[in-house]
């Protein structure tokens, strides 16, 4: 038997498909959304939903699709925040925190890396995030990566093996022996965990040459490529990116002409972070207006991790990206929901068409504008993953 609901009264029904409403988020005004089974079913006029399918009406709020966030690291142990504390005081990021971070996972149980995971994606749902990718990278052995992959496995579909985020410390003085590492024995035991490979191809990290083998290797295992890519210098990786047909290439503080031009003809979504450019105290935000005036695809995620970013908090994100990237709300808004699933090569999340995963995020707001026009106030009412009230504040019938 078909399980079926409709939400009625919805202000503004974000559906991101142009042919259901008005603009690029495809916006009814005055919806209803119907879901069967998880899936969305219907969507139009509040006075033409089904009179027979059980109603609640939403009280003039907006629905939006769940957030997409493409980027999380939210596999870790312990606290950083003196360095945070220190960074605002004048010490510049480097990679070199990472080091800390990696020596509390390697010393917490499965139990306490589960524990914290869980919490950030409790976090997620009640700032309206229904689809969240997860990288391993803070293991940097092959025991702490393995297990940190098989915990993520448990919490998402979209797990990343990022053995390669920096040169373990036990290899200081021979990066490359680290990489035959990474492309060994640790990719052997953490392919069957993965659907992603990833790698930090930076200053302090990985070197371009570096990257393209470890994404190579891992394409080989049946891997999909993405990686962060000039989040602390210029470098020349954005070609590589592309020639590997990486899914995303994130961060991107610093890019070329050429390389908004090389992204604009491509398939790699420019995957948008600027929690961690507002974290780190970057000296500039990514190009983000550039990019989408070249033609290129974006996404935005909050980069949640411990280091750079520690933030869940997709609509902190789209505040950022309007008001320091010049996004527009819509797009900001598109890129915090389709871009995402661009990012991770979904069809089924992102949107609200028919079809789609019932995945969605009621605001305590009449348009979804709000979302960028009243910065930090927690705006989600109630969220729906496959149909099901993963948060609410109880706050609607
Ligand atoms: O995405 N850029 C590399 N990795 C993380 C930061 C990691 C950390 O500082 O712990 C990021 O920003
Ligand atoms: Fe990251």
């Amino acid at each position: 038997m078909s399980n079926s609901f409709t939400l009625t009264n919805i202000s503004q029904l974000v559906t991101n498909n142009s042919a259901l409403g008005d603009g690029q988020l495809g916006v009814i005004n005055d919806a209803a959304i119907t879901v069967t089974d998880g899936i969305v079913s219907w969507v139009g006029q509040s006075s033409q939903a089904d009179s027979s399918v059980p109603k609640t009406d939403v009280g003039g709020r907006s629905l939006i699709p769940g957030f997409v966030d493409s980027h999380s690291h939210i596999m870790f142990a312990g606290d950083r925040s003196q360095e945070f504390a220190a960074r605002m005081a004048g010490v510049p990021y480097s990679a070199g925190g990472i080091k800390v971070t990696t020596e509390a996972t390697r010393n917490a149980s499965d139990d306490q890396l589960l524990n914290v995971a869980r919490g950030l994606i409790k976090e997620m749902h009640e700032s309206g995030t229904t689809t969240v990718e997860i990288k391993s990278g803070y293991g940097l052995d092959v025991a702490t990566e393995e297990r940190s992959l098989r915990i993520a496995a448990e919490l998402t579909d979209e797990v990343t093996f990022l053995g390669a985020h920096v040169v373990a410390q036990e290899f200081a003085d021979n990066a490359d022996a680290y990489v035959d590492l990474v492309v060994g024995e640790m990719l052997e035991a953490c392919a069957p965990h993965s659907k992603w490979i990833d790698v930090f191809c930076d200053r302090g990290a990985f070197t371009t040459e570096q990257s393209r083998r470890i994404l190579e290797a891992g394409i080989k295992k049946g891997l999909q490529p993405r990686i962060h890519l000039n989040q602390l210098e210029q470098g020349e990786g954005v070609v590589m990116a592309i020639e590997l047909d990486c899914a995303s290439a994130d961060h991107m503080t610093y890019l070329t002409d050429d390389d908004i031009s090389a992204l604009a003809a491509s398939s790699t979504v420019a995957g948008l972070v600027p929690g961690a450019d507002f974290s780190t105290r970057a000296p500039h935000y990514p190009r983000g207006r550039d990019l989408l005036d070249a033609g290129a695809a974006v996404a935005l995620s909050p980069d949640c991790n411990p280091g750079s970013s520690y933030t869940t908090n997709m609509p902190f994100c789209i505040a950022l990206a309007v008001r320091e990237m010049h996004l527009t709300v819509d797009e900001a808004l598109f890129a915090a929901t389709m871009g995402g699933a661009i990012a991770l090569r979904r069809d089924d999340v992102g949107h609200l068409s028919i079809g789609a995963r019932a995945n969605f995020a009621l605001l305590n707001a009449p348009s979804y504008i709000h979302l960028a026009y009243r910065p930090g106030v927690p705006l989600i009412s109630t969220t729906w993953k496959d149909g099901n009230v993963i948060f609410t504040k109880g706050d609607i019938a």
